[in-house]
């Protein structure tokens, strides 16, 4: 186990993508769980899917944010890819942790919008390792601890599972996977050169309740619902470790109460305060096998009607370019040093959704 070294409460938090799926779902936590903090989130709103989900979890910030005394929720709408206007918010607020969560998301996505990747996801992060690296300046605190989302995509198409971070991950196959590596090689050199303390957790396909409508099980339930057909890619020769969202926040929670200890190497200079973790379920699940668990959940929460037939609004395609036939993380490194692996299964975790999709759809 690593020894916990930040006390979240009192502190300042900076979250990124705060108003998107992981994020805001990490700004609930930490306000549930942690007492006396300050939380700045920072959301460029955009349309990449219905912004108004998005809204619904800012909403949901705002609620439980008013009945905590003594912590605090400031929402800044903006670009972290504005260079100044990170700095400012460095300077007004000078976070004690920062987790970076805004992102260009989407394998397929990334195919036909290259540039918006470049921008938020390499442009963005680097404006965020410059911002810790100065946030050191004339000998002040500074950032603790730099979290920030990697993702399975890293690991391309390798072939050996399950997935570990000690496995080369030099084959990207989309440009997405291409941004994510160069963030874990950026937060590298700054971790050596500036000493910023940082991690990076490669998320496996997260999923949950006002989660990302880009997404198979979500995708596949609108569709569902309006009567269109399904595609299930590679015939349904895929496999997924599908990873409760719930599981994924406990996780980055443990992981930013430990920073990475800085010390000096034989040389003088620093060893790079920097780690990589897994977060999935560890537990590769069929894609036929998911479809089937979603439709009774759809029906069990009663969005479909049990009579559903299912058989015709589906079809089986080939594999699409920047896909890859497996997803499967090797969680021994978070479980050794965390104590801790995701053990929602599909089943809970897509009836939690579906009992979500029905109150913000249908009620
Ligand atoms: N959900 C998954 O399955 C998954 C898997 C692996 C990695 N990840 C990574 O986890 C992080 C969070 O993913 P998510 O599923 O919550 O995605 P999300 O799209 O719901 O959240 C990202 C949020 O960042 C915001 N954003 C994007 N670019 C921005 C910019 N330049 N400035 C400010 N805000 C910006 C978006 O508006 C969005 O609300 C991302 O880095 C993503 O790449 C997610």
């Amino acid at each position: 186990m690593v020894t916990a070294n930040i006390d979240l409460s009192h502190k300042t938090i900076f979250v990124t993508g705060a108003a998107g799926f992981i994020g805001a779902n990490l700004v609930l936590a930490l306000l549930r769980t942690v007492k006396n903090v300050q939380v700045i989130g920072i959301d460029n709103m955009n349309e990449y899917y219905d912004v108004a989900i998005k809204e619904y979890r800012l909403q949901q910030i705002d609620e439980l944010a008013a009945s905590k005394s003594g912590s605090s929720w400031t929402f800044i709408h903006g670009n972290i890819a504005d260079a100044a206007l990170i700095q400012d918010i460095f300077k007004k607020y000078t976070p004690s942790v920062v987790v970076n969560l805004a992102a260009q998301a989407g394998v397929r996505y990334s195919i036909t919008n290259p540039d918006v990747y470049i921008e938020s996801n390499l442009l963005g992060f680097y404006n965020l390792l410059e911002a810790c690296r100065h946030s050191y300046d004339d000998g002040a605190a500074g950032v603790a601890h730099l979290v920030y989302a990697s993702s399975s995509s890293v690991y391309g198409s390798n072939k050996k599972v399950p997935y570990s971070t000690e496995d080369k991950v030099d084959n990207p196959v989309s440009l997405y996977a291409a941004t994510k590596k160069s963030d874990e090689l950026m937060a590298h050199a700054y971790a050596k050169l500036y000493n910023i303390p940082s991690t990076g957790l490669r998320f496996f396909t997260v999923y949950g309740p006002a989660g990302r409508p880009d997404m198979a099980y979500f995708g596949f339930t609108n569709k569902l619902v309006h009567g269109d057909t399904i595609q299930i890619f590679n015939y349904g020769n895929c496999k997924r470790d599908f990873t409760y969202v719930d599981d994924i926040v406990e996780g980055v929670q443990r992981v930013m109460t430990c920073a990475p200890e800085r010390q000096n190497g034989e040389d003088g200079l620093p060893v790079p305060p920097y780690r990589i973790y897994n977060i999935g379920n560890n537990h590769p699940e069929n894609l036929l096998d998911f479809v089937d668990i979603l439709q009774q959940e759809l029906i069990r929460a009663g969005i479909l009607p049990s009579t559903y037939d299912f058989k015709s609004h589906t079809k089986l395609v080939p594999m699409q370019p920047g896909d890859v036939p497996v997803t499967y993380a090797d969680v021994t490194a978070l479980q050794r040093d965390f104590g801790f692996k995701p053990a929602t299964s599909l089943r809970d975790g897509l009836r939690h959704f579906a009992q979500w999709y029905k109150k913000f759809y249908l009620a």
